[in-house]
C-alpha cells in the first residue's frame, strides 16, 4: 500500500500508458514539452553521475521527416505484404506532433570508462539503465499533460535517424522514440 507522500508519484505511473491512436496537435505547447524533457535529461540519474543521456525534441515538419523515413526503411527491407500490414502503424506515429530521440553519449561514457577501468566494461549497460529512468520520467510526464506517447525501436536500422547526424555526433548511438501527439479515441491498427 503506497504510503501518502508517494500517492502522487503511483497516481503518475499510472497514468502513463502507450496511446497510438494520436493526432498532430498538442495538449501543451512545444515550449512545454522541451521544459520536459530538459527537466528530465537535467535530474535523472547516471552511474558516477557521468550525465550521458541526450534527447532531441523533434516537432512538427521534423517529426513527419523522421516517421516518413521509417517509412521507406520498412519499405526496402520487408516482404510487400508484410509492409503493407506495418504501414498503417508508421503513418499512425506520422499523425502525432512530434518525438523525442534518445541517446547516450558514447565518448562521454568512454572518458568515464577510463577513469574508473575497473568497471569501464559496465558502462555501456549502466548508461542504458540510466536513459531507461529518463524515458520513463519523460513519458509519464507527458502523460500527466494529457499528451498521448508511446515508445518505439525503429533504431534497428542505424539509417533511421539520418539527416539529423548533427544532433548526434558521431558518438552518439540512437536509442528509442517516444511519440508524441494528443490522445485519439480511434484506434488504428
Ligand atoms: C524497453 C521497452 C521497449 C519497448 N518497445 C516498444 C516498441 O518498440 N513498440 C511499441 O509499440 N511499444 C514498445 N514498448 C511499450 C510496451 O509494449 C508497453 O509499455 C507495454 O505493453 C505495457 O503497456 P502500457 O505502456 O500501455 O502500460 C516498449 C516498452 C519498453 C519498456
Amino acid at each position: 500500500m503506497a504510503s501518502e507522500k508517494s500517492e502522487a508519484l503511483f497516481t503518475a505511473v499510472e497514468t502513463r500508458r502507450s496511446i497510438y491512436g494520436i493526432s498532430g496537435e498538442l495538449s501543451i505547447s512545444d515550449k512545454r514539452v522541451r521544459e520536459i524533457v530538459e527537466r528530465a535529461v537535467k535530474h535523472g540519474p547516471s552511474p558516477f553521475n557521468v550525465q550521458a543521456s541526450r534527447a532531441v525534441v523533434l516537432l512538427g515538419a521534423e517529426h513527419h521527416k523522421l516517421w516518413d523515413m521509417g517509412d521507406a526503411i520498412l519499405k526496402g527491407m520487408l516482404p510487400p505484404e508484410i509492409y503493407e500490414r506495418l504501414a498503417p502503424r508508421t503513418a499512425g506515429f506520422r499523425r502525432g506532433h512530434g518525438t523525442i530521440a534518445f541517446f547516450e553519449d558514447k565518448q562521454e561514457l568512454k572518458e568515464m570508462g577510463e577513469k574508473n577501468p575497473a568497471v569501464a566494461g559496465m558502462m555501456d549497460q549502466w548508461s542504458e539503465h540510466a536513459n531507461g529512468m529518463l524515458q520513463f520520467v519523460v513519458w509519464t510526464a507527458l502523460s500527466l499533460e494529457g499528451v498521448g506517447c508511446s515508445m518505439q525501436h525503429y533504431n534497428f536500422d542505424p539509417t533511421f535517424y539520418g539527416g539529423h547526424e548533427e544532433d548526434m555526433g558521431t558518438s552518439r548511438e540512437l536509442g528509442p522514440e517516444i511519440t508524441a501527439g494528443v490522445w485519439r479515441t480511434e484506434t488504428w491498427f
